[in-house]
C-alpha cells in the first residue's frame, strides 16, 4: 500500500496552500481531486485577500505574481440612498486589502506545487476515507481505472462543502449550524475596466449590486437575484441594465460595459460544523465553514485554517507534541465565528430580504449612522480587513 504522512482530499485553495506549506517544511503529502486540473483552474471566485492571507502566501512561496499584479486599496464604498460613502481602511486600521483573484492565487499555487514535484492526483472518483478514528488512517479512491490505498498518518479535508470528509463523520459526533438566505448572487466578469478605483458595496431598493475588479482593464460585478434565477433570462444587456439601476448615479454614469466572459449565479448561505477535528481527520476551508460572499472572508477563513493546521503538523513530527493539533479547532472556530458574524451582518445590512419596507428603512437608518459614526466606520474597516489571527483567551 501507497504511504504518505498527510494525505489532503481536495486541491482548492486549502489543499494547495497546506500541502505547499507542508512541503516546505519537509512534510510529505499527496492531494487528490475529484476534477481536472484545467477544471480547478478555471473557477471563478472571489477576489480580496487579507494582509494576513497574503503574508501566509508570501511564505508558501508564492509571493511573486501576488505582489507585482495585485491592486492594493485602502478603502471601499457603499452605496445607499443615491449617495457613496467611503470607508477608510488604512485609516481606520493602517491596514489595507488587496484584490487578487482567488483564480491566480490557485494557479500560483499549482505551479508552485508541480514544479516542487508535489504528488497530485486529479480525476480521482470514489474517494473514501477510513479509520481516522484510529492511528492508521486510510484514502481509498479510484484512478484511471484502478483501486488505490494511501495510508498516512493524518487526512486533511480540503474538499469544500460538498465534499466527502465531512459526511463522512457519524452525524452524533458533530453539530452543524446553518443559515439560508433566500437569495442568491448573479455575477458577471467582462473585459471592461471598472466603474470605480475600489469597490462599490450598493445597497438598493431593486436588491444588492457590488462593484469589484480583478484589474484596471477587467471588472467583476454582482446583483443579488433570486434564487430560481436562470442564466437564460439575464443577457448581457438585462445585467448592465439592472447594475446601473442599484447604484449612485455617480458610479452608475462611470460602469463601461461590454461582452461577458463568464456568468453565474451563486447561492448564499452561511454554515459552521463544531468541532473540525475528528481524530486523525482535520477539516479546513469550505469544508468546515460557509460564509456569504459579502465581505470576501471565505478565502481568507481557509487560508487561516491552514496557517493554524500546518504549523500544528510542522510541531508534531518535529517535537512528537500534539499540543497545537489537539487546539486546533477551538483555535480556527473562534475566529471563523467572528467572520461568520460579519459576514452574516454585512449581507443583513446590505440586501433586500422582502418588501417589508420597516426592513428597508432600519438598513438605511443603520447605514446613515455608519456614516456619522468613525467608531462604527472603525468597526467595520476592523473586520473587513481581517481580524487577528490569535485573541487572548
Ligand atoms: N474527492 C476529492 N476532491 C473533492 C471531493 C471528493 N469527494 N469533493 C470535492 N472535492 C474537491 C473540489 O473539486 C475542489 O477542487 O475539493 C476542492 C475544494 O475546493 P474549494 O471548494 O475551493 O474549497 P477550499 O479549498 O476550502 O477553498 C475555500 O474557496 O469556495 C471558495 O469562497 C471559498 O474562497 C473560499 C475557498
Ligand atoms: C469579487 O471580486 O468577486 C468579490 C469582491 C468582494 C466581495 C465578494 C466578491 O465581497
Amino acid at each position: 500500500m501507497a504511504r504518505t504522512q498527510v494525505a489532503i482530499i481536495g486541491a482548492g485553495p486549502s489543499g494547495l496552500l497546506l500541502s505547499q506549506l507542508l512541503h516546505l517544511h519537509g512534510i510529505d503529502s499527496v492531494v487528490i481531486e475529484r476534477q481536472s486540473r484545467d477544471y480547478v483552474e478555471g473557477r471563478i471566485r472571489a477576489g480580496v485577500l487579507e494582509q494576513g492571507s497574503v503574508d501566509l502566501l508570501i511564505k508558501a512561496g508564492v509571493g511573486e505574481r501576488l505582489l507585482s499584479e495585485r491592486l492594493v486599496h485602502d478603502g471601499f464604498a457603499l452605496g445607499f440612498a443615491d449617495r457613496s460613502f467611503r470607508i477608510d481602511l488604512r485609516r481606520f486600521t493602517g491596514d489595507a486589502v488587496s484584490v487578487y483573484g482567488q483564480t491566480e492565487v490557485t494557479k500560483d499555487l499549482m505551479d508552485a506545487r508541480v514544479a516542487g514535484g508535489g504528488k497530485l492526483i486529479f480525476e480521482a472518483t470514489d474517494v473514501a476515507v477510513e479509520g481516522f478514528d484510529g492511528e492508521r488512517p486510510t484514502v481509498r479512491y479510484l484512478h484511471e481505472g484502478r483501486l488505490h490505498e494511501l495510508a498516512c498518518d493524518f487526512i486533511a479535508g480540503c474538499d469544500g462543502y460538498h465534499g466527502v470528509c465531512r459526511r463522512s463523520v457519524p452525524a452524533t459526533a458533530m453539530q452543524a449550524f446553518e443559515r439560508v438566505y433566500p437569495f442568491g448572487w448573479l455575477g458577471i466578469l467582462a473585459d471592461v475596466p471598472p466603474a470605480a478605483h475600489e469597490l462599490v458595496y450598493s445597497n438598493h431598493a431593486r436588491g444588492f449590486a457590488l462593484c469589484s475588479m480583478r484589474s484596471a482593464t477587467r471588472s467583476r460585478y454582482y446583483v443579488q437575484c433570486a434564487l430560481d434565477e436562470q442564466l437564460e433570462a439575464w443577457p448581457d444587456s438585462r445585467f448592465w441594465d439592472e447594475l446601473r439601476l442599484r447604484l449612485p448615479a455617480e458610479v452608475a454614469q462611470s460602469v463601461v460595459t461590454g461582452p461577458s466572459i463568464e456568468k453565474s449565479i451563486a447561492p448564499l448561505r452561511s454554515f459552521v460544523v463544531e468541532p473540525m477535528r475528528f481524530g486523525q481527520m482535520f477539516l479546513v476551508g469550505d469544508a468546515a465553514h460557509i460564509v456569504p460572499p459579502t465581505g470576501a472572508k471565505g478565502l481568507n477563513l481557509a487560508a487561516a485554517d491552514v496557517r493554524i493546521l500546518y504549523q500544528a503538523l510542522v510541531e508534531r513530527y518535529r517535537t512528537g507534541s500534539t499540543g497545537l493539533l489537539d487546539r486546533y479547532s477551538e483555535r480556527c472556530l473562534r475566529r471563523i465565528w467572528k467572520a461568520e458574524r460579519f459576514s452574516w451582518w454585512f449581507t443583513s445590512v446590505m440586501h433586500k430580504f422582502d418588501d417589508d419596507a420597516f426592513s428597508h428603512r432600519i438598513q438605511l437608518a443603520e447605514l446613515d449612522y455608519l456614516t456619522g459614526s468613525e467608531s462604527a466606520q472603525a468597526s467595520l474597516a476592523e473586520n473587513y480587513v481581517g481580524l487577528p489571527f490569535d485573541t487572548p483567551p
